[in-house]
This record gives C-alpha cells, sequence and structure tokens, in this order.
C-alpha cells in the first residue's frame, strides 16, 4: 500500500538513491518504486534486488512504470544520463509530477534539462551537497526553479533538509559548482601554505598560529574581512606578496598560488579599489559589484 500523500520513486537505483529509500521507509513511506538499467532485470537472489528488497523499494520493469506509480520522482543517475533518463521519462510523465533532478550536473545542462521538461512535469534542479551514505535523508540538499519550493514543502516534513535557492533551474547546480571553487581552491592555498612551511620546518608552528587567526572568527565575518580589506589595500599587499615570492623561490616552493593572488592584487589596483574603498565596506557587496562592473567593462 502507498502512503496516501506521497507515492515516491526513484530514477536510477544506485548508492544514494538505496541509502535514501532506507530513510524514507523508515520515515514510513510504504511503496516506494525505483527504475534503473540493471534494477529492471535484477531477479530474486540478485544482490540488487534483495537490496531493494529489504528497503521497501519495488524495482520496476520500464521509465513508464515508474512514472505511473509515483507522484515524486528524485533522479539520482550519473550526471551524464540524467538528460538522456529524462528524454526517455518523459512523455510517461504527468503534468502534477513533481521531477526532481539531484544528479549531480553543470548548471547548463540541467537549464537544458528544464527546458526540455517545459510544462509536461514540475521539474526541480537539485544539487547532493554532501555523503548520502553517511547523511541519509538528512544530507543538504539545495534545490531551485518555480517547483523548489514545492519540494521543499512536501518532502522536509519526512526529515529531508533542503534550502531553495535562486531563482531559476541551474542555480542549485551552480551553486554546488561555486562551493566548490572555495573548497577545492581553499585546500590548493592549504597546501601551498603547509608545503612552504615544511620545507623551513616549522609546519607545526604554521598550523598553530593560522588556527589561532581563525579558529574563533565566525566564517560570515572573515568572508567580509578578507574582501573588504582586499580591496583597500590591495597595492601595499602586492608588495607584500612579492617578498613572499622570492622567499619560496629560495626554497624551492611551489608558488603558483601566491602568483595568482599577485595577479588578482594588481588587477585590483588596476580597477582603482583603494580610491573607491578607503575603509573596510560593512558589506562585500559593493566590492564585489565594482570588480564585476570593472571586469564587464574590460571585456
Ligand atoms: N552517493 C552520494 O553520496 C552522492 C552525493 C552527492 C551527489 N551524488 C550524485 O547523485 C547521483 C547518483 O549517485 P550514486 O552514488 O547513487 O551513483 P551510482 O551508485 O553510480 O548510481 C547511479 C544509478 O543510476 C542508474 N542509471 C544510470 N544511467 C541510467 C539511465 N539512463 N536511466 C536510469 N537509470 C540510470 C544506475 O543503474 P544502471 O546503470 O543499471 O541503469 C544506478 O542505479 C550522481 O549524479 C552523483 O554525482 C551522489
Amino acid at each position: 500500500m502507498n502512503s496516501p500523500s506521497i507515492r515516491l520513486g526513484f530514477l536510477g537505483f544506485g548508492e544514494a538513491a538505496a541509502r535514501l529509500a532506507v530513510d524514507f521507509h523508515k520515515a514510513g513511506i510504504t511503496g516506494i518504486v525505483a527504475y534503473s538499467r540493471s534494477g529492471a532485470k535484477a531477479k530474486p537472489g540478485d544482490a540488487l534486488y534483495e537490496k531493494a528488497q529489504s528497503t521497501g523499494v519495488t524495482l520496476v520493469k520500464t521509465s513508464a512504470a515508474l512514472a505511473k506509480k509515483t507522484d515524486i520522482i528524485i533522479a539520482l543517475t550519473p550526471g551524464k544520463a540524467a538528460v538522456p533518463a529524462l528524454r526517455r521519462i518523459l512523455k510517461h510523465l504527468r503534468k502534477d509530477h513533481l521531477y526532481i533532478d539531484a544528479s549531480s550536473n553543470s548548471a547548463k545542462a540541467m537549464e537544458q534539462a528544464a527546458a526540455l521538461a517545459g510544462d509536461a512535469v514540475r521539474f526541480v534542479d537539485a544539487s547532493v551537497m554532501g555523503p548520502v551514505d553517511i547523511q541519509g535523508i538528512k544530507v543538504p540538499f539545495v534545490a531551485s526553479g518555480p517547483h523548489a519550493a514545492e519540494f521543499r514543502d512536501r518532502m522536509t516534513p519526512l526529515g529531508m533538509v533542503i534550502n531553495v535557492v535562486g531563482k531559476g533551474p541551474g542555480d542549485a547546480s551552480a551553486m554546488k559548482l561555486i562551493r566548490s571553487v572555495l573548497m577545492k581552491g581553499l585546500a590548493m592555498l592549504l597546501l601551498d601554505t603547509m608545503e612552504a612551511a615544511q620545507r623551513r620546518n616549522i609546519l607545526d608552528a604554521v598550523i598553530e598560529d593560522s588556527s589561532v587567526t581563525f579558529n574563533d572568527i565566525p566564517f560570515q565575518k572573515i568572508i567580509k574581512r578578507y574582501v573588504g580589506g582586499t580591496a583597500v589595500h590591495c597595492e601595499r599587499r602586492v608588495h607584500e606578496m612579492k617578498e613572499c615570492l622570492e622567499l619560496l623561490h629560495d626554497m624551492g616552493s611551489t608558488d603558483r598560488s601566491t602568483k595568482a593572488t599577485i595577479s588578482m592584487l594588481r588587477e585590483m589596483v588596476k580597477m582603482g579599489m583603494p580610491q573607491k574603498f578607503t575603509s573596510e565596506p560593512d558589506s562585500i557587496h559593493p566590492v564585489i559589484d565594482a570588480l564585476i562592473a570593472a571586469r564587464d567593462a574590460a571585456r
């Protein structure tokens, strides 16, 4: 028997969908169905079949059957399969279907998928922001598009954590990728810093010192201080960073992030940032707006 309020299905039944199914099952959702190509062929005794059985999931043979038995579909396929999978199921979907594409994909691919869906289905761009196998149903989702709020409102009572962002489809996927600019960039900066510290045999001291600097400051304040401070002091910092570069060269340490920092600081000087910002602004918005305006004007 299906839950009276929700008929849930998964398109793709891999690691993420199977783990979410466990928690939806625990939350009392019955009659969950899933379609994947290997799932369609799975027989009793097969690992996939047994996994589905143990989580209260019925593996259906076609995407048409998935559409028929559901009102809400969460697609969790590899990114490159997302648009072809939507194309295949689309003719079977109803206008009142909520179709959440939670596959990791580019913002462009999500916009393409939304355009393909058109008015034929209520399409939601969603991004999974953490490891599903560890966090299960509590893994944070970000969602965008005109139907994202409906996704949030219908699924949060079941225990999902969904943050609606931006305006259109593509914004949620863009947010995940933009977050990677910070996280992966930060990792590179840490690696370059720690390499230099180790070459000088002061690694532990540098870890200790930078931890003291960052530990007690809320990250929002760090963003404000670092963005605003750079606009005000970029000219002076070019000279400081040149000395850093010299030290790195003397030690044979990598200079890639420091060269990028110097290049960014020089660009900000050229944009006239120190003249525009003589003291640290209250918010980073005017700095970012000035940066975008200068960059666009230079194109
Ligand atoms: N696992 C996580 O913690 C996590 C975290 C963040 C984001 N994500 C994203 O979530 C998506 C799913 O991740 P996953 O770890 O569950 O991947 P996975 O274990 O590789 O599972 C992918 C599933 O999609 C199915 N599939 C592939 N092509 C399909 C198609 N054309 N039609 C229908 N089903 C198709 C696969 O089965 P068949 O090949 O048999 O069809 C499989 O069941 C990915 O985009 C991933 O980047 C996952």
